[in-house]
């Protein structure tokens, strides 16, 4: 049986994705189709509500993007947002036309009739507008129900066709009562039932995942992450032995990162895991470099080549599936063709090999992070994978300052899991967005017994954040930071000193190179 389907008409908005999610928290499927979609194939879906998107083009611009217009003939309810309601106005006989006021930004939505739409919710709202045209005249059969300082019409309804249009975006954070509005539609409107969970969500992948690569064979850059790990489990479980993992072991990862890779993917999940070692080469070439761009280069350039050199070994496929999440795809659209200055060239896993022709797969594209991981631990991924701290790609290359070496590196790794178990043993690991060490490349005296000692320092860092773009160090209970601190001065030789790092994010970043 197909599930009731709520159809998310893409005009362009860059929050289309997030409309999606919403209905999704919902428990309602949804599904977004180009805005080109024929009337006919909604009604093959299913489709028991059309939602028209935002997006960043003017109705009154010749060839702007218009749905099929039978879309109006469903018999379906639709609800039209921003440039949707534009759309509805005028292909159902109103009038658009340019504003004088363009809004952008906070408002306060005045609500006249609740009707199905804003039941239960208060008589004022404040929503976040972005649109700089509005409508002149409503088309027959539809009545004001809400306006704003700028727009008289700032929501419409008819509700004897159940069409709906608001000004505003219902699906973003800064809209109050958002969700309830979007719930409102999908139950009251649509009549939806509570019936979309993310096992049904790990099913339909699974499905689509079988059916795009049929016999094929799949290969996947693995590197322990979440979105990574998500993405082979799903994978895995759609086509078992037809999909291949390399995890490649740079030299540069944590104590018994590999092992704990190998032993989960390998022998647990009985996945097709094959380990490139290739440590040895990355240490050559960083030998000396101290300059932290041109060793990120140097391990992200390194890091290709040795994929591509396993890929070739491990023989042809067509596929390369990627752990790619909806915020990659967004952070890699540059706004108003502005890129955003590179502070830090970070590379990732899965660097796709340009001279090497393999389809993409990427079946975690539509999904936000805190998804995945609901994902990830209905398909029986364990909570130390599902809720690990990020790890950057050039792994302990970043954390060890200057140039790198062996010695360096086992210090670090030391003082690493240490750091990682008294986070974990007073229950804080969790709880922060990251906690690490750093190797300072500086020697302090000290005194241990009655020697003197001149040894390095290792600095602590751990932080909180919602998005890694601003970050501030965690206050951390004295006792925590004194049982690291005596811990590694004990157990690491050749470290006699450790710092905190108490700077926040901006200005510091929150790894040091
Ligand atoms: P910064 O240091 O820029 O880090 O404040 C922000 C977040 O990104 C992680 N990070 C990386 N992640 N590849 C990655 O996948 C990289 O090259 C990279 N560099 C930094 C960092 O750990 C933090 O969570």
């Amino acid at each position: 049986m197909k599930h009731q389907t709520i159809a998310v008409l893409d005009f362009g908005s860059q929050y289309t994705q997030v409309i999606a999610r919403r209905i999704r928290e919902c428990s309602v499927y949804s599904k977004i189709y180009n805005h080109k979609t024929t009337a006919k194939q909604l009604q093959k879906d299913n489709v028991v509500g059309v939602i028209l998107s935002g997006g960043p083009e003017s109705v009154l611009k010749k060839g702007s993007p218009r749905p099929d217009k039978k879309v109006f003939d469903l018999g379906v309810p639709v609800l039209g947002i921003c440039y949707g309601v534009q759309l509805l106005g005028q292909m159902l006989g109103g009038k658009v036309e340019k504003s004088d006021e363009r809004e952008y930004g906070h408002g306060k939505l005045k609500i006249k009739t609740k009707g199905s739409l804003f039941r239960g919710l208060p008589n004022s709202l404040r929503v976040w507008n972005s649109h700089g045209d509005r409508l002149a005249r409503l088309p027959e059969g539809f009545r004001v129900v809400a306006s704003t300082e700028n727009s008289s019409f700032a929501g419409i309804a008819d509700e004897k066709r159940k069409f709906y249009g608001i000004q505003f975006h219902p699906e973003v954070d800064h809209t109050e009562g958002g969700l309830n509005i979007l719930e409102n539609f999908l139950r009251k409107i649509c009549g939806c039932k509570a019936d979309w969970s993310m096992a049904e969500l790990a099913e339909e992948s699974i499905r689509n995942i079988r059916e795009t690569v049929g016999e094929d064979r799949v290969l996947l850059g693995l590197s322990g992450g979440v979105d990574s790990s998500v993405a082979a489990a799903l994978i895995h479980k759609a086509i078992g032995r037809q999909l291949t993992c390399v995890f490649v072991d740079n030299g540069l990862l944590r104590q018994n990162e590999r092992e704990l890779v190998v032993d989960l993917y390998k022998r647990h999940f009985q996945m097709d895991v094959r380990v490139a070692r290739a440590g040895g080469k990355f240490l050559k070439r960083l030998k000396g470099v101290k300059d932290p761009e041109r060793k990120r280069k140097i391990i992200g350039k390194t890091f290709v080549e040795v994929f591509q050199d396993s890929l070739k070994s491990i023989g042809g496929a067509k596929f390369l599936a990627q752990g790619t999440l909806y915020p990659d795809v967004i952070e890699s659209i540059s706004i108003d063709g502005n890129p955003a200055a590179t502070i830090k060239s970070h590379h990732n896993v899965g660097g796709l090999p340009k001279n090497m022709k393999f389809k993409l797969l990427e079946p975690l594209r539509q999904l936000f992070k805190d998804e995945v991981r609901a994902l990830g631990a209905e398909l029986g991924l364990p909570k130390e994978v599902v809720w690990r701290q990020p790890f950057p790609g050039p792994g302990l290359g970043v954390r060890v300052l200057g140039d790198i070496t062996s010695k360096k590196l086992n210090i670090l790794r030391k003082a690493d899991a240490i750091l990682h178990e008294e986070m974990m043993e007073s229950d804080l690991y969790y709880k922060v967005w990251q906690s690490f060490c750093v190797f300072l490349p500086v020697r302090t005296v000290g005194v241990m017994g009655d020697e003197r000692t001149y040894d390095y320092v290792v600095a602590v860092r751990i932080v909180e954040s919602k998005d890694a773009m601003t970050a501030d160090w965690v206050r951390v209970p004295f006792e925590v930071l004194q049982r690291v601190s005596n811990r590694i001065i004990n157990e690491v030789i050749g470290v006699n000193r450790v710092v905190y790092d108490i700077s926040s994010k901006p200005p510091g970043t929150i790894e040091w190179e």
